[in-house]
């Protein structure tokens, strides 16, 4: 494992974000030096604003990327990676989404792609869809909470992976060797229906939630009227979408070859986030 000492700190960029922030609190559980990295951040750092990079990067060995998350991802990528390895840093383990792989777009491959060529030890993981969307994002969240989920999900499946799953495969190839070059495909262990995900969600709370499947149309029409961006609800409706054609069903075993041991289950987790009132008013 790296020490910090002979290896400086490990930079979380995006580290105040669902996976950065499970991935900085376990290296720093494990004794590990961190620099947690964002524009809200003490270590302020802009994928838009060039000269907030040096300071983050700086004396760091090994680096957790959340990307820029629009369609401008792939050319920063293609500029920082460069940048760090210039500034010393040898290893990049990015954030990616299994969905890339499957829908073949050049566009989002392309950023994984920047990671490649940039002359540091790189790994990718690719995750499905985070459990922790019905937690931390509120246009699922919210409208668990209120006991109706509309969404233009149908009845397709989806393997939703524990976020907590991610942090700990991303800190284990942060810190561990053997992992160079991978790229890592990670599901939760059961494809579960958005209706099945709520009716674990009502389980575990104790409250009534349902899930009415709703048309992309329908979908768009009242993430507008809740004041979000015609193209981003757009971009969510294709997302959910992607779920109710069944494209995303299948399990991928990365979380068992990275960690030795299968994923956590959606059942556990509704029942720690209902614990922890996740979806109290
Ligand atoms: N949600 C899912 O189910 C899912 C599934 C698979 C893959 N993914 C991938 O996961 C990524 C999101 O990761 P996450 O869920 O861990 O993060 P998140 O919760 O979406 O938070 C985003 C993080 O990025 C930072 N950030 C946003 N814009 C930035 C900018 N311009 N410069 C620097 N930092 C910026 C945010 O902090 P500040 O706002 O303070 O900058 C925050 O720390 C996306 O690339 C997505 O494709 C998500």
């Amino acid at each position: 494992m790296r020490n910090s000492g002979e290896r400086g700190p490990f930079l979380i960029i995006g580290g105040t974000g669902k996976t950065g922030r499970r991935v900085a609190d376990r290296l720093r559980r494990s004794g590990q030096d961190i620099r947690i990295a964002a524009r809200s951040a003490p270590t302020r750092f802009d994928w838009f604003d060039e000269a907030t990079w040096e300071a983050a990067v700086s004396g760091a060995a090994a680096v957790y990327l959340v990307d820029a998350q629009d369609e401008r991802a792939a050319e920063r990528m293609r500029v920082f990676a460069p940048f760090a390895v210039k500034h010393g840093v040898t290893r990049l383990v990015l954030l990616s989404a299994r969905g890339w792989e499957d829908s073949g777009d050049p566009g989002m491959l392309a950023t994984e792609n920047a990671l490649k060529g940039s002359g540091a030890d790189w790994t990718i993981l690719r995750p499905t869809w985070f459990m922790q969307g019905f937690t931390e994002d509120e246009t699922l969240c919210a409208p668990v909470r209120a006991g109706e989920v509309r969404l233009p999900s149908g009845d397709g499946l989806e393997p939703f992976i524990d976020a907590e799953d991610v942090a700990e495969v991303a800190a284990a190839v942060l810190t561990g060797e053997g992992h160079q070059g991978r790229t890592y495909a990670l599901s939760g262990p059961r494809p579960l229906s958005i209706g099945e995900a709520v009716a674990e969600i009502a389980k575990a709370t104790g409250r009534t939630v349902r899930y009415t499947p709703v048309s992309e149309e329908e979908y768009v029409a009242q993430l507008v009227k809740d004041g979000l961006a015609v193209d981003h609800a757009a971009f969510l409706a294709r997302l959910f979408g992607w779920i109710r054609d069944g494209e995303d069903a299948h399990l991928s075993d990365g979380v068992q070859q990275v960690l030795g041991r299968p994923p956590r289950d959606f059942t556990a987790f509704a029942r720690r986030a209902a614990a922890a009132g996740a979806w109290n008013d």
